[in-house]
């Protein structure tokens, strides 16, 4: 290559990446100025009963509609006869629910119950059982096969158990162990068969994965563990204005089935509290329950509470110490309640009728548990004016919620976008400020905000109900988010990212996958390496900056939120602090803003991890990006 040739290759490059390079603006740190320590439930998650959360996403159970709550008949059913023996649902002496399957055959052919969609993968063991009550002529199997071309995989005969229920069903188990012949792109039906004439009744079946962690996805699970939330909000959300708590306590098997009370599909009640308790106990997080103040009553609400946290000889703690737990729970946090304000909630009111029905909750409450932390349902104006004064005394935070997606159209500016998330934040704490001053009610008092449902929502269900996607510019707002409540340590105890699995949520699931979403990431992220006492931080928008020292002082983190299509470099102004020469990266980036995971495929989007030197007037921060960096604080 001859000089005059590299001289221009040179010029070239260089004007290429000036021309990509933004101005150069800083990034003023002041450690001087100081906020409220950042309340670690700002991390906080919140699961609901709803679409494929629980059911299809953290729960393990792979047959849908597992006690036949629907009829069997119509396109619709996930159930379908196989041979020619006639159906009938039995609601003279179900198994469970309102009624069950009855079969009758009256010919040599194998009959049964078929679902499909059953996805496997290789060399893993399933277990499962049914309960039913063939007739003695009757042989009972159950068979996996191909939906596409019926080519059986598994067909085991199932030997009577000698226990039989007051009714005469038989727990009949089975297990099964594929090996490296499946994939799980290939659709197998599961098949409750009997061989032999006669009537075959089937009460409920199940099939998981041998690997469950308590009836849990150990897929699922293993991401819920690096997202480390401190709290989790249940069991809803709308779901909660209609749902019984007894509903979903004692012999999993018998619990009935009903239709989910506020959204599609059928609450299966597999998943109840004491499986909400293992839940955070094997994530060790703390339990938020949200009770039923929509059409449920009081006394049924004191005795959910009873339930978690009486001692075992309370009338409640005897029932949960005859389900296998005879401890307290000691849940603390308790909502009262969910969006109670809105037309779509069942059992709406005025808020004034409200204001009364939620002062008699929380007196009861109160009386019952003195350690009881009391969630009022918030929503900024003339709801929150009304429960701020008139309730004041009867609870210690105020839940709020937003969304931000509604109002969001394909061509909505980018940075719109990305800032509607930290302007919402404003909003209500802003607001919260307001009522502070304004409210003799308020004097003395220090009621925070649990912003107990926060997120986007918007765009096509890919993951079922509510199952909407996220890119990298939502991973970008969420960021801006966390930002604004760092702003705001001194009002925002807790925020429940709203929700956490598929519905709305940050990790998504295939059946037989799990990954993040771009915002599950940034929540992972700022939650396992971001400081906890907040320092004042400015830089000048479109780009975002937060900044706190760790616990110890002994590092700073910085957060940059990059929502242009430019690399950014900025200087770093600190006052207050000498640093290291060096410092750990965090990036989650894109190469564009709609790039986004998915559990059907490879991951795209991760967080990548670097150690480089740290100069103060060089810091590099990518396109659509979200940047921590953490440097070490030299003690002079
Ligand atoms: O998170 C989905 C729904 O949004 C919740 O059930 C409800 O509280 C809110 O309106």
């Amino acid at each position: 290559m001859t000089k005059k040739f590299l001289t221009i290759v040179i010029a070239m490059s260089l004007g290429l990446a000036f021309s990509s390079v933004f101005a150069q603006e800083a990034v003023r740190i002041d450690a001087s100025k100081r906020g409220t320590d950042i309340s670690p439930y700002i991390y906080g998650q919140f699961i609901e009963h709803l679409g494929r959360c629980i059911y299809g996403g953290i729960w393990s159970e792979m047959l849908e509609d597992r006690k036949f709550h629907d009829s069997l008949v119509g396109q619709h059913s996930v159930w379908h006869v196989r041979g020619d023996a006639w159906l009938r649902m039995n609601a003279t002496e179900p198994f469970v629910g309102k009624h069950s399957p009855e079969l009758l055959n009256d010919n040599n052919e194998p009959f049964g119950l078929v679902q499909n969609g059953l996805r496997l993968v290789p060399n893993k063991k399933y277990v499962g059982y049914v309960w039913a009550k063939p007739s003695d002529s009757i042989d009972l199997h159950v068979v996996i096969d191909s939906v596409k071309d019926r080519k059986v995989l598994k067909e085991m005969r199932l030997d009577p158990p000698t226990v039989t229920d007051e009714k005469g069903f038989r727990r009949y188990a089975f297990e099964f162990q594929t090996n490296d012949s499946v994939t799980d792109t290939e659709d197998f039906s599961f098949g409750i068969i009997g061989i032999g004439k006669g009537s075959l009744r089937i009460g409920t079946a199940s099939l998981m994965p041998g690997d469950n962690v308590k009836g849990m996805r150990p897929d699922v699970l293993a991401l819920l563990k690096e997202l480390d939330s401190p709290v989790y909000r249940w069991p809803g959300g709308n779901f909660v204005s209609g749902y019984d708590w007894n509903d979903g306590i004692g012999d999993r098997d018998r619990r009935p089935p009903r239709k989910n009370p506020a959204w599609r599909g059928i609450e299966h009640n597999d998943f109840g509290l004491d499986e909400f308790m293992v839940f955070c106990d094997y994530l060790k997080t703390e339990p938020y329950i949200a009770v039923n103040s929509g059409a449920g009553d009081m006394s049924n609400a004191v005795a959910e509470l009873e339930y978690a946290n009486g001692s075992a000889d309370t009338s409640q703690g005897k029932r949960r110490a005859a389900n296998g737990h005879p401890d307290p729970y000691k849940v603390k946090f308790w909502g009262i309640g969910n969006e109670m304000y809105g037309d779509w909630q069942i059992g709406h009111m005025p808020v004034e009728k409200y204001a009364e029905k939620h002062n008699r909750f929380a007196e009861a409450f109160r009386k019952a548990d003195p350690n009881a932390v009391l969630v009022a349902v918030g929503d900024t104006g003339r709801w929150d004016e009304t429960i701020m004064r008139r309730c004041a005394n009867h609870m210690d935070l105020i839940s709020e919620h937003f969304y931000v997606g509604w109002q969001l159209k394909p061509d909505t500016p980018l940075l719109k976008h990305i800032y509607d998330i930290p302007a919402n934040i404003k909003r209500i704490t802003d607001a919260q400020r307001k009522y502070r001053k304004e409210f003799p009610e308020l004097k003395g008092k220090d009621i925070r905000i649990a912003m107990d449902e926060w997120n986007y929502w918007y765009g096509p269900e890919h993951f079922g109900e509510l199952g909407t996607r996220y890119f990298v510019k939502d991973g970008l707002g969420i960021a801006a988010g966390l930002h604004e409540y760092f702003r705001n340590s001194d009002i925002v105890y807790m925020a429940n990212y709203a929700q956490t699995v598929n519905v709305i949520g940050c990790i998504k699931t295939s059946k037989t996958r799990a990954q993040f979403e771009t915002t599950g990431l940034v929540l992972k992220l700022y939650r396992q390496q971001y400081g906890t006492v907040p320092l004042f931080a400015e830089l000048a928008k479109p780009l975002d900056a937060s900044a706190a020292l760790t616990a110890d002082g002994k590092t700073l983190t910085v957060g940059i939120v990059n929502p242009t299509d430019k690399e950014s470099v900025l200087k770093f102004d600190v006052s207050d602090l000498t640093l290291a020469k060096e410092c750990r990266r965090f990036e989650i980036a894109g190469k564009d803003p709609m790039e986004h995971n998915d559990p059907n495929q490879p991951q795209k989007i991760d967080i990548v991890e670097t150690t480089e030197p740290f100069d103060t007037a060089k810091v590099k921060v990518a396109p659509y990006s979200v940047t921590l960096f953490k440097v070490g604080v030299v003690v002079p």
